[in-house]
């Protein structure tokens, strides 16, 4: 069977990475399998506890379903859980997989929470992500000021202990558009010794977008303010996806971005506009070319399916 496992083994052996793609309208869903389909890829569609709650259960699953009908090889994630509680709601709902992310507990109660969702997920069929370390950013349930990096050691006992099927690491990357003040730079070495502790564990990298320069010119040259945005760049991606087991990497603010820069020019250069369609439409293309690029270029995932 063509599940989540078998993608995430398939990307393992042969170097390329899943995109896990966060959601939070049917717009932003769209953008994602039509890029999905015109590259022949697999993805995971990701939501996060705000944008099920923004969405509504009942509409993310019926979304999702139409989404798995037109691309198979797509797969509902659970991204950034914060507890037991909203780990099981994803599970029972039929989702594909789910993150438990309790990494700002002291490893002990990361452990403990980390491995009673998976004995609870795992018994449904349904793969779980866990973190170790802290990814530094702000949004709306992901808080953390700084990096903490991922301790090799700590990862082998975690992945030992609570039998994640995916373990997100902490080696530089952040959420949002501002991860860095200077160069963007990923600690590889941790990456390394993690995977010679554990040669067949899938990992993660949240925080991976890469925050293309031209999508913020647009995003300022049509009115918006966005100061200092940095990104990963795509080199250091590749070489994460390339020479190591990085086999999911996360994105949510590429498409953020792409979309409403698009938007905010639509508008800017439309004055009487008042169709959503209009714009809303304009923005969906931009994310689906954006991440038609990076599953090409940066993933290597196109004509994985
Ligand atoms: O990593 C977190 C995602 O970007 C989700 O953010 O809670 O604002 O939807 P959100
Ligand atoms: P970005 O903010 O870099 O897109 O990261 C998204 C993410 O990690 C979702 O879990
Ligand atoms: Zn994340």
């Amino acid at each position: 069977m063509k599940d989540l496992k078998f993608y995430l083994n398939k990307a393992l052996k042969n170097h390329f990475a899943l995109g896990a793609f966060n959601f939070c309208n049917m717009e932003s869903l769209q953008a994602i399998v039509n890029a999905s389909l015109k590259t022949k890829s697999p993805a995971i569609i990701s939501v996060s506890e705000s944008a099920l709650s923004y969405m509504g259960e009942d509409f993310v699953m019926a979304l999702a379903k139409t989404a798995k009908k037109q691309n198979p090889a797509l797969f509902l994630h659970l991204d950034h859980g914060k507890s037991y509680e909203i780990c099981k709601k994803a599970v029972d709902l039929g989702f594909d997989s789910v993150m438990i992310d309790a990494s700002a507990l002291d490893f002990k109660e990361n452990i403990k929470l980390t491995k009673k969702v998976a004995l609870y997920a795992h018994k449904k069929g349904v793969l779980v992500e866990g973190e170790i370390g802290q990814i530094k950013g702000v949004e709306d349930n992901v808080k953390a000021d700084q990096n903490i990096y991922t301790s090799p050691q700590e990862a082998c006992e975690f992945a030992r202990e609570t039998g994640v099927d995916m373990l997100a690491v902490a080696i530089g990357t952040s959420h949002g558009v501002n991860k860095y003040s200077k160069n963007p730079t990923l600690r590889m070495d941790i990456l390394t010794e993690i995977e010679r502790l554990l040669p067949s564990l899938p990992l993660v990298l949240h925080g991976a977008s890469t925050v293309d320069e031209r999508l913020v010119e647009t995003f300022n040259n049509f009115g918006g303010q966005l100061s200092k945005a940095k990104g990963v760049s795509e080199e250091l991606l590749i070489e994460a996806v390339t020479k190591h087991n990085v086999v999911k990497i996360n994105t949510d603010t590429d498409i953020r971005l792409s979309f409403t820069s698009e938007t905010r020019k639509v508008l800017e250069e439309n004055k009487k506009e008042i169709d959503p369609r209009k714009y809303l439409g304009k923005g969906r293309e931009k994310a689906e070319q954006i991440l038609s690029a990076k599953i090409r270029n940066v993933l290597f995932s196109a004509g994985k399916k």
